[in-house]
């Protein structure tokens, strides 16, 4: 099973919501060489505006890739269906802070099901909330558009949000950023402690997927 990179590296998480679905293991292969993660988007009409794929999905993807699946949770009952994405093959479970009265049990469910956990926050949501459950997790996810829709711009208050969450954060804790993440936002963000870029339309609608992975790639390096 893919574990999630050990921190101290730049890992680029295509998202495949901005991905061709009708030739989705076409495009998964095309970017599959260049990085370690693949972010899977689910979303559930209610937590979020907008509905995407489900465990059949996963089960299929699961069988022509073996990157590491990070799975991102944008749904109201994350407690009720991460087992069934976690049986389809998901190696991570990131879930919303905002959709859990107890983050702490939805924390403890996910480590007894062996999976790395990530906790994600919306654009509004305090970071300071984050602070009662931050040392059990593996990742923090913070949203860097108002989750949902791929192809939307990067939020320019997410920087000093960034910032202070990795203040927050042990050097084994993963800080990944999701939304609007291209070659343009990618220097500010790694430079404000995002070691975990999402990126969906940057990669997706670029002519050359791979081409697009090496061009954020090569942003990180410039704010070292
Ligand atoms: C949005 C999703 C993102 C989305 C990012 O709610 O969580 O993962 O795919 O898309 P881009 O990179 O296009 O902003
Ligand atoms: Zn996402």
């Amino acid at each position: 099973m893919p574990k999630l990179p050990p921190s101290g590296t730049i890992e680029i998480a295509p998202s495949i919501l901005s991905a061709d679905f009708s030739r989705l293991g076409q495009h998964i292969n095309m970017v599959a060489p260049n990085v370690n993660m693949l972010h899977l988007d689910i979303m559930d009409g209610h937590f979020v505006p907008n509905l995407t794929i489900g465990p059949p999905v996963i089960r299929k993807i699961r069988a022509i890739c073996d990157l590491y699946f990070d799975t991102h949770l944008m749904i109201t009952d994350p407690d009720k269906y991460a087992p069934i994405f976690v049986d389809a093959g998901s190696d991570g479970i990131t879930f919303h802070l905002e959709a859990v009265s107890d983050a702490h049990t939805t924390i403890q469910r996910l480590r007894d099901m062996n999976v790395a956990v990530g906790i994600s926050i919306k654009p509004s949501t305090p970071v300071e909330l984050l602070l009662p459950v931050i040392a059990e997790v593996d990742m923090v996810l913070l949203m860097t558009v108002e989750p949902g829709f791929g192809g939307q711009d990067f939020i320019p208050e997410s920087v000093s949000r960034c910032a202070a969450i990795r203040k927050m954060l042990r050097k084994d804790q993963r800080l990944e950023v999701d939304g609007g993440i291209n070659p343009s936002t990618t220097p500010i963000i790694t430079g404000a402690g995002a070691d975990t870029l999402v990126a969906g339309h940057a990669i997706f609608a670029h002519p050359d997927p791979a081409q697009a992975i090496q061009s954020i790639l090569n942003a990180a390096q410039k704010s070292d």
